[in-house]
């Protein structure tokens, strides 16, 4: 650690502990302290070794206006050839787990367990044994955006043997890889994947993404159930949500009801199934009446049936959330009916004031008080779960290696999660931060950098450094604390 680097952290602890706002009780013994990456993002080696192509070496390849900087991550981080330094660092940082996905065509090109690269199979074996042998927990993401290519030439997640094909694949998994992994997330942010992400330039709104929901659902059930009743393997098997905290623009009926509304829409799409069985009745009613209104003979929600709610319902092991900020919401007049829209069905409108800090990405605003309001949220709808944060993170567009900004984000929402847990009696039993390392930001391709630690993506060596936030962090993973004066 250079001396203005270590100069820079007690300034700036100095600060934190003396700031009234900053929780300065430990966390508890068992909290699990983690970094988070998915493959496409950091792996690169897109076609080494018998890997097939994804969705994304395919858009990136073919359509590189679909990415900010025209990029790809074909190289990437070199992840694939680099993961013994990645797993050196997470040990400096002194995480108890690392979150990190496998790349789906990379152990079954062809998307089916029919044809397995061995290679491919090799990388996480050793991945999962070296962190194991390292005292770190994998905590394995199974599918994080890359689809295979060849599963999306037969209509992606939206055709309905895509909860079959799920369902091979992580039976694969848990068969290869099982023994060694106790902690699965069968999908990352299926909201994201079917609204905003890949699949809103392939998708029609209003339509498929109401399919493509449900199929990820039914899915990740499959594999909870295959997991559970069929292996009957001891670990746990989550889904991970995500989404913002939506606060109401006002006290008002409707703009409390407006906020209700959109965490309903959002959380509740797959968070009410899980724990209460059906998709919130908000939700229901308020897209079979537009359905009708459009012309439709039957709801565009793709109701579920009994069988399905009832095969749904209790399939979540703990509660795995990615969140990052908030949005204020109010209530807007009902949209005039016309084409269907996920957007419309909703019925409001979330904006973030200017005003609030901004970072390296236009949506990520920094709002840590948001973080309580939604644990307290969660708990509350969902009967007190365990809470595992899958993802929260800071961007900025330069990687710069003294960035004071993210230190502060990671303590100020570290900060309201202790509070949470404190004050609220939210059950959260770990954090992973976003990201291990600077890399592929999806659309924002190498514009926005989340990592603790700075990747040099001109060096062929790809050289990791540490930043000033991950001397922070692995401050707050030992003394588990955010302050330097805390109280037990
Ligand atoms: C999430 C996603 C991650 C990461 C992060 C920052 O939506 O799961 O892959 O990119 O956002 O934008």
């Amino acid at each position: 650690m250079s001396l203005l680097i270590f100069l820079v952290l007690i300034l700036s602890i100095g600060a934190s502990s003396a700031s009234n706002a900053t929780n300065n009780k430990r966390f508890p013994e068992n909290f699990l302290w983690g970094c988070g990456t998915s493959a496409y993002q950091i792996e690169g080696g897109w076609n080494a070794d018998g890997k097939g192509p994804s969705i994304w070496d395919n858009i990136t390849h073919e359509n590189p206006n679909f990415i900010k900087d025209g990029k790809n991550a074909d190289v990437s981080a070199d992840s694939y050839h680099k993961y013994e330094v990645d797993i050196a660092m997470l040990k400096e940082l002194g995480v108890n787990f690392y979150r990190f996905s496998i790349s789906w065509p990379r152990v079954l090109p062809t998307g089916f367990p029919d044809n397995v690269n061995q290679p491919g199979v090799l990388y996480y074996k050793n991945l999962i044994a070296e962190l194991r042998s390292n005292g770190i927990e994998p905590v394995v993401t199974m599918y994080h955006n890359d689809l295979p290519q060849t599963l999306q030439d037969r209509d992606g997640i939206k055709n309905p043997d895509f909860v079959d094909w799920f369902a091979q694949y992580s039976r694969f998994c848990f068969q290869t890889f099982g023994d060694d992994v106790h902690y699965w997330l069968t999908i990352n942010e299926p909201y994201v994947a079917c609204t905003i992400g890949f699949y809103s330039v392939v998708y029609v709104d209003g339509i498929d993404d109401y399919v493509c929901m449900k199929n990820f659902l039914l899915a990740h059930a499959t594999a909870w159930h295959i997991y559970h009743e069929e292996l009957k393997m001891k670990g746990k098997v989550g889904i991970v949500l995500n989404s913002n905290w939506f606060e109401p623009e006002t006290n008002s009926t409707e703009d409390l009801e407006a906020s209700e509304r959109t965490m309903q829409f959002i959380w509740g799409w797959l968070g009410h199934p899980l724990y209460k069985g059906d998709y919130p009745e908000i939700m229901k009613i308020r897209v079979a009446n537009r359905s009708k209104l459009e012309g439709y003979n039957q709801s565009r929600i793709q109701e579920l049936t009994s069988e399905e709610i009832a095969f749904a319902k209790g399939t979540n092991d703990f509660f795995a959330a990615n969140t990052y900020t908030t949005s204020m919401v109010k209530r807007i007049p009902e949209a005039p009916i016309g084409t269907p829209s996920h957007n419309k069905d909703l019925g409001v409108e979330s904006y973030q004031p200017s005003n609030w800090q901004s970072t390296g990405l236009d949506w990520l605003k920094v709002v840590p008080w948001g973080m309580r309001k939604l644990l307290k949220w969660i708990k509350n709808e969902y009967s007190n779960p365990p809470i595992l944060i899958t993802e929260n993170g800071y961007a900025d567009s330069t990687g710069e290696l003294e960035d004071t900004s993210r230190m502060n984000y990671i303590r100020d929402y570290l900060s309201y999660i202790r509070d949470a847990m404190e004050y609220d009696g939210v059950n959260v039993i770990g954090y992973s931060y976003w990201s291990l390392m600077d890399n592929f930001e999806w659309v924002s391709g190498y514009t926005a950098k989340f990592g603790v630690i700075n990747v040099n993506f001109t060096d062929p060596e790809r050289t990791r450094t540490r930043k000033l936030s991950s001397y922070y962090y692995e401050k707050v993973i030992r003394n588990r604390c955010l302050v330097d004066d805390c109280q037990d």
